[in-house]
């Protein structure tokens, strides 16, 4: 057995992380790699400077688990919806330096501040960047970073849309969270990852999270809808669907009940499951 995923781990050379042959049972157990599609985690992680405050933030599990999986230390990671920093936290406790993008300006001065007192022990490079992830200025903001650094690439591109008008963000007609329709929104958001696909390595990964939405009495597939987007630019690959549970944010005992209530008479299923989709770029 041993013999086979020998040859294997030469046949495939793996510039995705920093796994060896050697320890790479170890190195799953260490970093709490997950290897099937089903997340159900108990409970968000609550390690450094990591908060639930921001209504709307992912827990920082996932990109933690989307870094160990496709990053290697000291590589870069660009989040083009930052919001209240987790992927930078993240990036500083395991040594990749990060940028974010974030439309709101008061978000992105309570979420620097908030990266600034994570502890940085691989001293990497952190900067949440204020624009409109759609815009060819903000673009110009992110390539001048990666110049400073000498760098013109990212290794890892993370998105984690507004899903559509389930939380507003802001008032801004530029933030996607007030897309008119979802025609609108898909267009929005296709335009993100027309502004920065060219920024990722080739044989990189793009991991996007979103959930579905519902509306008038219909569940709308947004997740698959929003997917579909990055797959028309016919410059990435699927690779996994990842299907997440929602970790505890039911709010109060009465409104569980009001919505076990209203999903028995309704004719459908509350949404507990969110998704992460990998997609590789060619
Ligand atoms: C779902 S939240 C992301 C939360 C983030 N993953 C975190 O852990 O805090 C989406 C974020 O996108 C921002 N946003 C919406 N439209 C944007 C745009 N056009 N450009 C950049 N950011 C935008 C919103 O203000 C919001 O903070």
């Amino acid at each position: 057995m041993n013999k086979i995923l020998k040859k294997w781990f030469k046949k495939e050379a793996n510039n995705l992380n920093d796994i060896e042959f050697k320890n790479w049972k170890e190195y799953v157990r260490e970093k709490d790699i997950i290897l099937d599609s089903l997340w159900v985690l108990p409970e968000r992680e609550k390690t450094g400077v990591h908060t639930r405050e921001y209504w709307g933030n992912f827990i920082p599990q996932i990109p933690h688990q989307a870094m160990v999986r496709f990053t290697k230390e000291k590589e870069w990671v660009l989040d083009t919806f930052v919001g209240s920093g987790t992927t930078l936290i993240k990036c500083k406790q395991l040594g990749r330096n990060g940028i974010g993008v974030e439309l709101v300006p008061s978000i992105v001065t309570w979420a620097s501040k908030l990266v600034d007192q994570q502890e940085n022990p691989y001293n990497v490079f952190t900067k949440i960047i204020t624009g409109d992830s759609r815009s060819e200025d903000t673009k110009k903001e992110v390539v001048k970073i990666l110049k400073q650094h000498g760098k013109d690439k990212v290794q890892l591109l993370i998105m984690h849309p507004p899903y559509h008008n389930i939380i507003k963000f802001s008032n801004d007609p530029r933030d996607l969270s007030n897309a008119s329709s979802i025609d609108e929104f898909l267009k929005m958001f296709r335009e993100v990852v027309d502004n920065y696909a060219d920024l990722l390595e080739k044989k990189r990964f793009l991991v996007l999270v979103i959930g579905d939405t519902y509306s008038k009495g219909e569940w709308i597939p947004l997740g698959f809808l929003t997917m579909q987007q990055i797959l028309n630019t016919k410059q990435f690959i699927l690779k996994s669907i990842v299907v997440k549970n929602i970790v505890g944010n039911r709010g109060k005992f009465n409104q569980e009940e009001l919505w076990n209530y209203r999903a028995l008479k309704g004719g459908f299923y509350i949404f507990r499951h969110e998704y992460v989709m990998f997609l590789q770029k060619l």
